[in-house]
């Protein structure tokens, strides 16, 4: 369960404030596949650092398994975010001297080690590809590295900033797909952020933002299939 009460958060260069965030209340289930939705600049990327505890908010409180986050010193946030946290983004980030399993056999080191690194590659879909480089695959086998050195640490919580923001239409469904199957396979929390209206019909829940605001909370009754999305 992630709990965020009155969140706020508030940039200060020089002279210039930026409120990036304000007032957030938001709950979340464990399982639940989040979809946060808004134009750019609306505050998605601030709220995900803040719950994945990789920056503090101005003011408020925020919560997952009831562990104050937002009151943990640098430290404690670090080992909190290695225990509990995965994530991915528009870029890959992967090592490129490090082949594909050893880009996955990072994540191995850093988890609780119960999953292997040659079934994680099994469940995203690119075992054949294990000693590949990461400029020798495509863009979305590359994203498929990066959920599956997330994933193999089994997060609490995957967090994925724009996943298909650099991926065409085909490897971006791939990727969502892929995104569905795990959060049934492995009941990982999954909080996904995206300006694609279309990809809020694959959420248990959508999180509608604008102007550092928590427009509208949603369910769908019935997710859809990324498959069958129109991609927009
Ligand atoms: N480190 C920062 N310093 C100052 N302003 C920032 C910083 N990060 C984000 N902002 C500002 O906060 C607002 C929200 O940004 P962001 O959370 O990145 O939005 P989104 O991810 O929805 O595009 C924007 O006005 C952005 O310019
Ligand atoms: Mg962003």
């Amino acid at each position: 369960m992630i709990e965020l009460k009155n969140v706020t958060k508030t940039y200060i260069n020089g002279e210039i404030e930026t409120h990036a965030l304000s007032n957030v209340s938001l709950s979340i289930n464990d399982g639940e596949f989040i979809v946060i939705l808004g134009p750019s600049g609306s505050g998605k990327s601030t709220l995900l650092n803040l719950i994945g505890g990789l920056d503090q908010p101005t003011s408020g409180s925020i919560e997952i398994s009831s562990q104050k986050i937002s009151n943990m010193n640098h430290k404690e946030l670090t080992s909190f975010r290695r225990e509990n946290l995965g994530f991915i983004f528009q870029q890959y980030n992967l090592l490129s001297t490090l082949t594909v399993s050893e880009n996955v056999a990072l994540g191995y080191y850093l988890g609780h080690k119960k999953i292997e690194v040659e079934d994680m590659l099994e469940s995203v879909g690119i075992k054949s590809h294990s000693d590949k480089y990461p400029h020798q695959l495509s863009g979305g086998e590359q994203q498929r590295v990066s959920i599956a050195r997330a994933l193999i640490k089994e997060p609490l919580i995957l967090f994925c900033d724009e996943p298909t923001g650099a991926l065409d239409e085909t490897n971006g469904k791939h990727i969502l797909a892929l995104l569905q199957k795990l959060n049934k396979e492995f009941q990982t929390t999954i909080v996904l952020i995206t300006h694609n209206p279309a990809i809020s019909l694959l959420a248990d829940k959508v999180v509608k933002m604008n102007s550092g605001k928590v427009i509208d909370v949603s369910e769908n009754k019935e997710k859809a299939d990324a498959k069958s999305i129109n991609w927009s």
